[in-house]
């Protein structure tokens, strides 16, 4: 049973404008794999200039293809956890709440959560990789890339690689929203990634509580007024319960 400080609970029973920006932290106890944890994590097996850059699928279309197919299986194969639900919850009773997530995997959605911005993209979704067409359906286990139905050029995943610009609406709503919050959560994230890791340090200059729930200590912890080292699923669900029963 964790203790949380009586000024949180009494901050949160208050608070009309809350927002909460995710990492892969929070999907890890949904059995996907996060991208910084030393053994497990995805970055320590595989190069991320090889599999998530715009030359890397320049390079080799069908090695990024397959890498990202794989990811699609794997997510569609997992289920949100209880920190997933408890963000819901949160949402169910804060007026202004606005969850931004690096995640690609589409749990937080699936969860129920709402007012969800999604800055990487989501990779249950396909586009072209020039004319940005959607792809309602595709063939994955093909020689080759699967192609445009309208300009026949490659299809891509729909999600934000290294050296790409972040969704410019979802981007400015995130920063918007970051100014306006009065408590900022930052879950299951190791914030090392710009620009989402900044829009912690945004809050905190505009003077909101910021919060950190996450397995280990960050760059953000010295800077959090509270922070939490443990698993979102069993933390989150706890705080929930603790300020609104
Ligand atoms: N509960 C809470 N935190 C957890 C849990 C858990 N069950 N399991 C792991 N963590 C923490 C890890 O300690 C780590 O600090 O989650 C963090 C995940 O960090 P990263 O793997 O770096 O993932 P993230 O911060 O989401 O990465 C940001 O980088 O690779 C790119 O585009 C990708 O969106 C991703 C971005």
């Amino acid at each position: 049973m964790i203790n949380f400080p009586p000024e949180l609970i009494t901050y949160l029973k208050k608070a009309t404008r809350v927002v909460v920006l995710t990492g892969a932290g929070v999907s890890q106890e949904s059995g996907l794999s996060t991208f910084r944890d030393a053994q497990s994590g995805l970055w320590a097996q595989y190069r991320p200039e090889d599999l998530a850059t715009p030359r890397a699928f320049a390079r080799d279309p069908k090695l990024v293809w397959d890498w990202y197919a794989h990811r699609r299986e794997s997510a569609k194969g997992a289920s949100p956890n209880l920190g997933h639900y408890a963000l819901v919850e949160m949402e169910n009773r804060i007026s202004e709440f606005t969850l931004i997530t690096q995640n690609v995997d589409g749990l937080h959605r699936i969860a129920g959560s709402k007012n969800i911005l999604e800055l990487h993209g989501n990779i249950l979704n396909v586009r072209c990789s020039e004319c940005g067409m959607f792809a309602d359906n595709w063939e994955d286990d093909l020689e080759s890339v699967p192609r445009c139905e309208k300009c026949n050029a490659l299809l891509r995943p729909d999600v934000v690689w290294f050296e790409e610009s972040l969704p410019r609406e979802q981007l400015d709503a995130a920063v918007s929203a970051t100014r306006a919050c009065q408590i900022f959560f930052s879950i299951g994230t190791s914030g090392v990634v710009q620009p989402a890791a900044a829009l912690a340090h945004a809050a905190k200059a505009e003077g909101a509580v910021v919060v950190e729930v996450n397995a280990e200590p960050t760059p953000l912890t010295a800077r959090a007024d509270f922070a939490f080292h443990g698993k979102s699923g069993e933390i989150l669900p706890e705080l929930v319960k603790a300020v609104w029963g």
